[in-house]
């Protein structure tokens, strides 16, 4: 398993470029099994995720072309010949993504065999939404070995009200929708730039969608679909980690190809903790000046503070003046960094779903464990202002979505390096209950 090796204490500075969504990347990629023809996606970006939904409807029967050279961040997929409507559990038990085959499938090949997802390290996660969504389309689902059946000879437009606001959940009814009989009326949607993302690419595929992006969402059903070219949008949490590390680093850096309205809540929250912020067109230019100042957050969907940035946030509590208390909304169990940065040096107590963060307290490297993607961004983002070196064990979980962050990370002056070898015993992590 490979590690990371930190070493802390060098400002961030310079330029770095913010790869595609992985959020938007993976609804976009289940919704070409909507049509036979191609559907081209760019700015796909390369991370375990994609490469596992590419297995995904690879088992299916889709054709599924990578490019390569210059067109390294483009995919081809054609689903004309799908023999398999199934996601199995070996690959959703990796990524619980995976589910969002589950509303496309019904759609068109009139039925799926989707496994359940299972535990999950921050959260109980059902999909429940997405499964009762479905049956008011008038789909029939059972249950049974672990798997949802699901079967409809053609979906039926419905009015559906999501109970809770989800993301998946919003995109993998949207995605149903389109090739339903009449008229769908989502409420309660998820608001995500990534939702709009997939409503932007269903209509360029002959979709009827309208208000993605607000908390109604009309789709109007029609017979078929077609291919179409999109390029997926810049990854907003990629950018905020990286904003992050720059501004807690006390680095001078910029940070291009994002879109610096899907950052507003982050930015605003850095400006009160003392963060020089420019926004710019494409690019947003952040000067770590001086001590940082504390500052609650709340995670809340967007466009409140998104919880895919709030282990990173706390690792920047740790370093201002004063106590910030986090909240954690969306998510039950999304705590796990917290322990982490302890042993490196911080102090946080959790109570419930607050985590209170006192600063600012020196932080020294050691030898931690990553338990989930944005918890091991935390881990590495602490590390870079640690005194000496850390060790991060189990980065799977951050190859699963950054695109390779230690080469990004060491052309803005990180020292940082990957490791595969096995250390020597007092420098391996210890085992974490979870
Ligand atoms: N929920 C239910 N029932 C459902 C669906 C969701 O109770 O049927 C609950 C969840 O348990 C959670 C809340 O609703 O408490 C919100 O979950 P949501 O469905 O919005 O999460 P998701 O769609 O599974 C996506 C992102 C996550 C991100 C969340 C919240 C993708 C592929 N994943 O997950 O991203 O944290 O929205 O913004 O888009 C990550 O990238 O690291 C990541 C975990």
């Amino acid at each position: 398993m490979d590690k990371f090796v930190i070493r802390g204490g060098n400002p961030l500075l310079g330029t770095v470029r913010i790869s595609g969504a992985k959020n938007a990347a993976l609804p976009a990629m289940a919704a070409a099994l909507l049509t036979e023809e191609p559907v081209i996606l760019e700015n796909i970006p390369q991370v375990r995720d994609i490469e596992t939904e590419r297995k995904l409807l690879s088992a299916m029967g889709a054709e599924v072309e990578l490019g390569y050279g210059r067109a390294q961040h483009r995919t081809t997929i054609c689903c004309r010949d799908l023999v398999n409507p199934e996601a199995s559990y070996e690959l959703v038990k990796t990524m619980r993504a995976s589910t969002l085959v589950l509303g496309p499938l019904v759609a068109r090949m009139k039925s799926a065999r989707v496994s359940l997802p299972g535990g999950c390290a921050i959260g109980a996660r059902p999909i429940d939404l997405h499964i009762k969504g479905l049956e008011k389309l008038g789909a029939k689902i059972t249950q049974e070995h672990g798997y949802i059946q699901a079967s409809a000879e053609r979906l039926k437009g419905a009015r559906i009200v999501f109970e809770k606001i989800t993301v998946t959940g919003t995109e993998d009814l949207l995605m149903a929708a389109t090739l339903a009989e009449g008229e769908t009326v989502l409420e309660n949607c998820a608001r995500e730039p990534e939702v709009v993302d997939l409503a932007v690419l269903l209509n360029k595929m002959g979709a009827q969608v309208e208000g993605a992006g607000t908390q109604t969402i009309r789709v109007h059903g029609v017979e078929k679909l077609h291919g179409a070219r999109h390029r997926i949008i810049p990854d907003l949490i990629e950018a905020g980690t990286f904003i992050i590390a720059g501004a807690l680093t006390g680095g001078d850096l910029t940070v291009t190809s994002c879109d610096p309205i899907h950052l507003d809540a982050l930015l605003t929250k850095l400006e009160d903790c003392g963060v020089t912020v420019h926004r710019n067109g494409e690019s947003v230019r952040i000067v770590g000046n001086g001590p940082l100042k504390c500052a609650d957050i709340i995670t809340e969907e967007y466009p409140g503070f998104p919880t895919d940035m709030q282990a990173q946030y706390m690792a920047l509590a740790t370093q201002a003046n004063g106590t910030s208390i986090i909240t954690e909304n969306i998510f039950e169990n999304r705590f796990m960094h917290a322990l982490e940065l302890v042993r490196m040096g911080a102090n946080v107590r959790i109570e419930g779903s607050r985590a209170v963060v006192r600063g600012r307290t020196a932080l020294s490297g050691a030898a931690v464990q990553a338990s989930d993607l944005r918890a091991s961004a935390s881990l590495v983002i602490a590390a870079l202002v640690a005194d000496g070196e850390t060790i991060i064990d189990r980065v799977y979980h951050i190859d699963r979505g950054y695109e390779h962050i230690e080469e990004k990370l060491k052309g803005v002056g990180a020292q940082i390096r990957r490791i595969g070898e096995l250390l020597p015993r007092r420098m391996t992590a210890p085992a974490v209950a979870s």
